[in-house]
């Protein structure tokens, strides 16, 4: 945002910037749309494509097996008599289609509209600059669940990412057999870490529930979308504001379909059919990326994005100032409460004496 005191040159030289961060995010979302274009294009010739398969004598045998004419299998059970299951073939076109190509590249245009955000806006600092007295934001046990939580979602999105996507990129980057073996390492982690990030999950929604209920503030907060385009605009907050909320419920929804289907294909011995395990794989993708997506925004606001606030989740503690500009409603709680500041020691963390 241009103040009075910048000089013509400041302000032309952030014209530029925005011009050409604009360009770049046009390019990118122009990028996306072609091929979208393209196929729907293919989609709408029909008739072309009908013509070669009657030229050729084996398409009427296959379409009888994609339209599922049943046949003798000798292994008994499951499926039994299914001569190819036609699922498959839809299973592995989505796939390998749209989910591959979209949700690769709607990750990376995510990633170019925080980078964007980020140059146009800047990090948000602490207006009032720091106090150096600390409150207490986060106790030792949340940030054990957090980090905990985080730390195995980042092994389980790289490895996720590079099964989904290893074809297309890794590949190039790390030839068939130096990815084979980064491939199978990759599965191996994403299957056995899966489970125990799913306890994580399951301890830290129970933990943040009541914190992140609906509230009457949250309704102003989103209108002013938490004064994140607006220089100085600081909407009241409690302990967590409407966006956290946001990003907690995404958990509880998304995630969770995320992780129940992801041990629907983590443990593939109860007996499931294969369309089950198609639908679960299709749903693991979609919610998967979804989730990886939003949590960009969540990491990008944690760390880069906004001054003061990893320290919460690092040390416990945050500054005073932070506190009363980005949570003033839950500062005044705590106050109120009996809640004591600390001062800072010269070592970055808490100190001794209560202010
Ligand atoms: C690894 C990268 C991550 C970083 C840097 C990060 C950073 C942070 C920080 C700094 C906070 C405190 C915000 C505040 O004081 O208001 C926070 C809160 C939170 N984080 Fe993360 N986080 C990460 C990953 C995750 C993941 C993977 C999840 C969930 C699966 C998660 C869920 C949450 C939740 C639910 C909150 C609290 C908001 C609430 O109470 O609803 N975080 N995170």
């Amino acid at each position: 945002m241009a103040t009075p005191e910048m000089t013509t040159r400041q302000r032309r030289r952030r014209r530029y910037r925005r011009v050409a961060l604009w360009t770049i995010a046009v390019i990118m979302v122009g990028a996306m749309v072609l091929p979208l274009g393209s196929y729907v294009y293919t989609g709408i010739q029909p008739v072309h494509a009908q013509a070669i398969e009657d030229s050729n004598p084996r398409s009427n045998f296959w379409r009888e097996v994609r339209g599922g004419q049943s046949g003798y299998t000798a292994v008994q059970g499951q499926e039994t008599d299914v001569l190819v299951q036609n699922g498959g073939q839809n299973w592995r076109q989505y796939r390998n289609g749209l989910l591959a190509n979209y949700g690769g590249w709607a990750l990376f245009l995510v990633a170019v509209l925080i980078l964007l955000f980020f140059g146009l806006r800047g990090r948000m600092n602490i207006d009032s600059g720091r106090s150096g007295q600390l409150i207490k934001r986060w106790s030792s046990w949340e940030r054990f669940v957090h980090w905990y939580t985080a730390i195995l979602f980042v092994i389980l999105a790289i490895t996720g990412l590079s099964i989904l996507f290893g074809r297309a990129v890794l590949i190039p980057l790390m030839g068939p057999r130096g990815f084979a073996a980064w491939a199978d390492l990759a599965i191996g982690l994403h299957n056995v870490i899966g489970p125990a990030f799913a306890i994580g999950v399951l301890v830290m929604i129970l933990m943040w529930i009541p914190r992140n209920l609906p509230s009457k503030g949250d309704g102003e907060w989103l209108m002013q979308a938490g004064g994140m385009f607006k220089e100085g605009a600081h909407p009241p907050s409690g302990q967590v504001n409407a966006g956290e909320k946001i990003w907690f419920w995404i958990i509880c929804t998304v995630g969770i379909a995320a992780i129940v289907s992801g041990l629907i294909l983590d443990f593939p011995n109860y007996g499931q059919s294969r369309e089950a395990m198609q639908t679960a794989n299709l749903v693991h993708g979609v919610t998967a990326l979804i989730w990886v997506a939003v949590w960009f925004g969540h990491a990008y606001l944690g760390t880069f994005g906004t001054e003061g606030t990893l320290e919460g989740m690092t040390t416990g503690y945050v500054d005073v100032n932070w506190a009363k500009q980005h949570h003033d409603q839950w500062y005044d709680e705590v106050r109120e409460g009996g809640g004591e500041t600390t001062r800072a020691s010269p070592g970055g963390g808490a100190g001794e004496q209560p202010a």
